[in-house]
């Protein structure tokens, strides 16, 4: 049985989907199955960012219920064992689909990959509920910026309210800033684990413009090693040992 994790903050634009999608690739690298899904409804990227442009049939038409689930999950030939279930971006089907659909239409897909990962809105509205709430686990992604650490904490603590696991959190876009918060007063505010410090690195902006996640983009780039580092860890405790000791 696979792994389903959430990828969620506080705030917009900390790094959800670009995470989503590096980890999915770098996860697929180290021989894992692998679905990402965009569970991001209204502001769908997430196959722009994985070089999916020519998707028909997306998650919106599967809560809508004019397609089945098998025919939203695309296989990504130019990377190894990675699929994604694309969401639509017109506004028709926005206002159609109901995204409290979301956990019966992501939750059997553990069933038949190693990892199933949520891209989730920012926030705690319905929408970014339905999406984090069909996962098991939860990763946090957050910048080094106090208000952005707290509006993430606030996401991780209702979610383990509502049962789910935390793996622990990314300090993401790390180095930006000369008054970033360090990683150990991170994980000190956080209350998480600390899983990687994802450095501020052109090459992930670069690669996010190509539809290229930078762990394929660049491997050599120091955002692309944090990503897999990411990825060997979250093999390490995702499953198990995430649910005993936290
Ligand atoms: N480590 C990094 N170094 C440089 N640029 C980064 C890094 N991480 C993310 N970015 C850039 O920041 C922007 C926002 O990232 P991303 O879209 O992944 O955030 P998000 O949390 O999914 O946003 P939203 O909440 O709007 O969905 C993108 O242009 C991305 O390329
Ligand atoms: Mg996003």
């Amino acid at each position: 049985m696979g792994k389903i994790i959430s990828i969620v903050s506080g705030k917009g634009g900390t790094g959800k989907t670009t995470t989503t999608a590096n980890l999915a690739v770098a996860l697929g690298k180290l021989g894992k199955s692998v679905v990402a899904v965009d569970g991001d409804l209204t502001m769908a990227n997430l196959s722009l960012v994985m070089g999916l442009d020519d998707a028909s049939v997306t998650i919106h038409d599967v809560l809508i219920g004019t397609a089945e689930i098998k025919d939203a999950i695309y296989a990504i030939p130019d990377f190894e064992n990675v699929h994604v279930i694309p969401a639509a971006i017109d506004w028709e089907h926005v206002m159609k689909a109901d995204p409290r659909g979301l956990p019966s239409v992501i939750k059997p897909l553990k069933e038949q990959f190693d990892y199933v990962l949520i891209d989730c809105p920012a926030g705690l509205q319905v929408d970014a509920m339905s999406a984090m709430l069909s996962g098991e686990e939860v990763l946090l992604v957050t910048n080094p910026e106090i208000s952005c650490m707290t509006d993430t904490m606030k996401v991780g603590i209702v979610l383990k309210r509502a049962g789910l696991a935390m793996l622990g959190f990314v300090l993401n876009r790390y180095g930006r800033s000369s008054n970033d918060i360090p990683p150990d007063a991170a994980e000190e505010v956080m209350e998480v684990p600390l899983l990687a410090v994802i450095p501020e690195d052109p090459a992930v902006r670069e690669a996010t413009l190509e539809g290229i996640p930078v762990v394929a983009y660049k491997p050599t780039s120091d955002g692309a090693k944090a990503f897999m580092a990411l990825a060997q860890e979250i093999e390490r405790i995702s499953g198990f040992k995430a649910r005993v000791m936290y």
